[in-house]
């Protein structure tokens, strides 16, 4: 074999070395020698989502082009959490701060997690980056707000809007995994309100079988499908509506996962089907293709599967780490930054924090996930979301939604009538909430 596996198994290897290693130093406020974050991963899934290695290779790219030593070498501790719990959360926080870190990163999908990292690292004023969805309900207001590379719950909405506003806004219907889906699509909804084009709302109970709801989509002859829940879900009931027939040209399902690329739906989709989706991935980053080389590389030295392609969370994870370094080196131009362990029993704060987070909101990054700015609420801001359609061997792309809420659809490939954007139908609204013990 070439010389990549030993590269892989390095930094494997060193990444290891991290978890292990103790704290370094007790001084007080020490000048940063070392630009040290801590990362906390949630996954628990067989094959992995790849968040280890991107943190390694982010590393990896950023120490491996420091002009001659002059600027400090980035470590990376990597914490893990067995579940999504603020009792487990507490804990890993109170052995992080100790560590003396500029920033924590993550997790991607534990909410109640995500939010207990967000309040500590607000009362000992370390920025937060977040990877993940935003909290729903909305967090109380933090004084000392956190940052997130993942596109708004408000974006989301938006973007799901402009594609059936290119489809002349048709009655449609949203399919929801989980009972946020509310506070999350909001916008959407207020948006189909204001439209009077009606939308039902459907929920999954706890058996995640779809089929009622799908029958009662079809006998309602509602053609355009919202789905709103994670990839693994998605398949199941694109596979379920697959097996009732509605993945004809009749139907068009648009999925609000960020992680659309790793549908594999070689089995559902024909030349008919219309199942649009998002990707933040540029895939035309100069890393791009040796980062999914990496990650390829090591799923298949551990797992059977075939590789699907790289979760957003690792490309987050990798993108989180070049922002942080980016602010710190800006941050370090106007004042020498040090800094000192803190612990979950002293009520000290890092005093860098409050300028640190400043920078942060000033980052411009060009990422694996496009590029980087944030809004005033550490929102993403001035990015984009291709829009992709499945087909038999993939997907291609078929739009653009920039964040500025602008659309641009490749008319060609979608049967839009323009012709039939000025209908003046007779609407009506209706909210179908089912509850889950009244399907079984
Ligand atoms: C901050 O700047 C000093 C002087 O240029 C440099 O020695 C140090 O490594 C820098 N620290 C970081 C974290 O980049
Ligand atoms: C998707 O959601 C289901 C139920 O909420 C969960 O069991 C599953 O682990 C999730 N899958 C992924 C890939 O996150
Ligand atoms: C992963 O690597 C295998 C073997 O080189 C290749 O056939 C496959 O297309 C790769 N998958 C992705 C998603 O890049
Ligand atoms: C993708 O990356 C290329 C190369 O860095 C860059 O020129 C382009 O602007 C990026 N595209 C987006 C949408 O961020
Ligand atoms: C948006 O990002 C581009 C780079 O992708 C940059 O050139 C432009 O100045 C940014 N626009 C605003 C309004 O910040
Ligand atoms: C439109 O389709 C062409 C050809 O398939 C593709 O090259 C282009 O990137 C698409 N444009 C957009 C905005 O999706
Ligand atoms: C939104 O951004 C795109 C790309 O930067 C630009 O072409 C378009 O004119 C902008 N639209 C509005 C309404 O500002
Ligand atoms: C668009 O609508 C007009 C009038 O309803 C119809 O005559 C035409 O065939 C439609 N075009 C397509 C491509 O569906
Ligand atoms: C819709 O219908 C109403 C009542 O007939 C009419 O006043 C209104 O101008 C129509 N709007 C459009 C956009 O055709």
């Amino acid at each position: 074999m070439p010389a990549l596996p030993a590269l892989l198994l390095s930094i494997h290897f060193s990444s290891f070395l991290l978890v292990t290693m103790a704290p370094r130093s007790g001084s007080q406020a020490a000048l940063l020698s070392s630009v040290r974050m801590a990362a906390i991963l949630d996954d628990q899934s067989v094959c992995g989502r790849g968040e280890r290695l991107a943190l390694a290779l982010a590393r990896e790219n950023i120490n491996s082009v420091m002009e001659g030593g002059a600027r400090a070498r980035v470590e990376v501790d990597i914490f893990e959490l067995q579940r999504d719990s603020q009792y487990e959360t507490t804990d890993t926080m109170c052995q992080i701060l100790p560590k003396g870190v500029v920033s924590v990163i993550g997790p991607a999908n534990s909410p109640a997690s995500g939010s207990t990292v967000s309040h500590i690292c607000g009362e000992k004023e370390i920025p937060h980056v977040k990877i993940g969805p935003e909290e729903t309900p909305r967090l109380p207001y933090l004084r000392f707000a956190s940052v997130s590379l993942y596109p708004s719950n408000e974006d989301m909405s938006l973007a799901v809007a402009a594609i059936l506003r290119s489809f002349s806004y048709p009655s449609a219907s949203l399919v929801c995994s989980k009972a946020e889906c509310l506070l999350r699509l909001e916008e959407l909804v207020r948006r189909f309100l204001i439209s009077r084009e009606t939308l039902s709302i459907r929920m999954l109970d706890d058996s995640l079988d779809p089929t009622p709801l799908l029958k009662e989509i079809r006998d309602d002859k509602v053609a355009t499908i919202i789905i709103d829940a994670n990839a693994s879900i998605s398949y199941l009931i694109l596979k379920k509506a697959s097996e009732l027939g509605m993945t004809s040209a009749f139907y068009k399902y648009i999925l609000t996962t960020m992680d659309f690329p790793l549908l594999r739906l070689d089995d559902i989709v024909d030349d008919q089907s219309n199942i649009i989706g998002f990707s933040m991935f540029n895939t035309t980053h100069p890393f791009y293709l040796e980062f999914i080389r990496s990650l390829n590389l090591s799923w298949r030295e551990g797992c059977d599967l075939i590789y699907p392609g790289p979760a957003l969370s690792s490309a987050l994870m990798f993108d989180a780490v070049h922002v942080v370094v980016g602010a710190v080196r800006e941050l370090n131009r106007s004042q020498e930054i040090g800094v000192k362990p803190l612990s979950c029993t002293s009520p000290q704060i890092w005093q860098h924090g409050t300028s640190l987070m400043n920078y942060l909101r000033m980052v411009e990054y060009d990422g694996l996930t496009g590029h980087v700015e944030f809004n005033s609420k550490g929102q993403r801001t001035n990015y984009t979301l291709r829009i992709l359609e499945k087909h038999r061997r993939g997907h291609r792309e078929i739009g653009i939604w920039y964040s500025n809420n602008t659309l641009a659809m490749n008319a060609t490939s979608l049967d839009i009538n323009v012709s039939e954007t000025l209908a003046n139908k007779t609407l009506i609204v209706t909210t179908i909430l089912v509850r889950s013990n009244s399907l079984s």
